[in-house]
């Protein structure tokens, strides 16, 4: 029974950081006229208002998006900040908040193609409504891992795969890093991105043991904490692990990361909270 809904999230300090590097290695992607296969294995709703219920109920958004998205940034920040104004007619209002396809579909160009897995019915209902019929982009109610393996290698041969569980279950981290491991074997030159969450440091640095053993090549550890670690029941901080990333994202992020962090981290107690941009695997 999954009780994650990402609308109580969406915007969060969390999704600042994940859909701005999903937005670069998009953006990366396209620089290459050949296509590519999009794969979101945990892709929830799609789109999200922020004046729902669910939003303000958390009002997590506040402390994401919502310190970012009406001031003057330069480079990464304000061009994801632009791409969060195309989805609120480009007006510094902030309605709505993009979810990871509703992303992607911004980005994909008419040869590319994109598989979105979503298990929860009702997530899954409002993403089939988003995306609508379109040929080249297939919504699926599965689960996303099982999928991920059954998809690669794509025919395209090159693809994004977006990997975003909730981790509901503590059992997901051992899942993830299994499937990560098989999904590589099948198909080694994809770029793969990971979430993770900072709850309890010791469980997060377990996960990235896991992977770091699984001896795949050229990973990249990004991670920005909002609040000192195990401060306080819930998340602290959050991260990506990319596999194969865009060869000039390591230097973009570590000017990046300074920057994110001191606009995310409001509250002077908390500013000791670490953020890291670490290559955790050699390349090839
Ligand atoms: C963190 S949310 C995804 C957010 C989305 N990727 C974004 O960035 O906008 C995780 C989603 O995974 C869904 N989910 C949980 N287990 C799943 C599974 N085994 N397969 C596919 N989706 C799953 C949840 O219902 C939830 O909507």
């Amino acid at each position: 029974m999954l009780s994650y809904r990402h609308s109580f999230h969406a915007g969060n300090f969390a999704d600042v950081l994940k859909h701005t590097v999903l937005m670069y290695v998009l953006n990366y992607m396209n620089r290459k006229d050949k296509p590519y296969c999009y794969i979101d294995t945990h892709a929830g709703a799609g789109m999200y208002r922020l004046d729902s219920p669910e939003a303000n109920k958390t009002g997590e958004f506040m402390t994401g998006i919502g310190l970012l998205h009406d001031i003057p940034l330069q480079g990464l920040l304000a061009d994801y900040t632009a791409l969060i104004r195309v989805f609120n007619n480009n007006s510094n209002q902030l309605n709505n908040y993009p979810g990871s396809p509703a992303i992607a579909q911004h980005y994909l160009r008419d040869h590319d193609r994109a598989q979105l897995t979503e298990l929860h019915s009702s997530d899954f209902k409002l993403l089939s409504d988003y995306i609508g019929r379109q040929r080249a982009i297939g919504v699926l109610q599965k689960d996303g891992l099982e999928h991920l393996i059954a998809t690669l290698p794509p025919r395209e041969k090159r693809a994004l795969v977006l990997i975003d569980p909730s981790y509901e279950i503590k059992t997901d981290y051992a899942q993830v890093a299994k499937t990560l491991a098989a999904a590589v074997q099948r198909f080694s030159t994809g770029t793969y991105m990971i979430w993770y969450p900072v709850i309890k440091r010791a469980d997060t640095e377990s996960f990235i043991s896991a992977l770091v053993k699984t001896g795949i090549p050229d990973m990249l550890r990004l991670e920005l904490c909002v609040k000192p670690d195990d401060l306080e029941r819930g998340m602290t901080g959050s991260g990506m692990i990319l596999v194969n990333p865009p060869y000039s994202l390591k230097q973009e992020m570590e000017g990046l990361m300074p920057e994110l962090h001191q606009r995310l981290v409001k509250d002077a107690e908390h500013r000791a909270a670490p953020w890291q941009v670490t290559q955790l695997s050699a390349e090839k």
